[in-house]
């Protein structure tokens, strides 16, 4: 049985994941952590095939439109790589290339289609 996350203590570092079925989840992470690492080993469905490398477009997230601004800036790998992404908006990013800091937690994404488990 897949174990759910803790809630994550006040001063902890943390994300908040809206799933694919709608469900949202606050994830205790590390800083230093790719968000796509965050969601993976929490057990959420992500697919990620490449692991971090930003090969497979299997990380496609929407960012909260406030956090969007305070993230930086697509690179020109990421932006080739998004345009094999289904769906991609002004919001999206590949959650691999995100890294979790103290500043950004709370930062809340939501799982794109296409980026499902296969
Ligand atoms: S995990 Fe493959 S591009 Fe992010």
């Amino acid at each position: 049985m897949e174990q759910a996350p803790q809630q994550p203590g006040p001063s902890e570092i943390f994300l908040l994941v809206i799933d694919h079925d709608g469900r949202e989840h606050a994830l205790p992470a590390i800083e230093g952590w790719r968000v796509m690492e965050v969601i993976r080993d929490w057990g959420i469905g992500l697919r990620a095939t490449c692991g971090g490398a930003c090969a497979c477009a299997g990380c496609h997230v929407y960012v909260d439109q406030p956090w969007t601004a305070r993230l930086r800036p697509r690179s020109a790998e990421e932006e080739d790589r998004l345009d094999d992404a289904f769906g991609v908006g002004p919001t999206s990013r590949l959650c691999c290339q995100i890294l979790m800091s103290p500043e950004l937690s709370g930062l809340r994404v939501r799982l794109a289609p296409g980026s499902e488990l296969e």
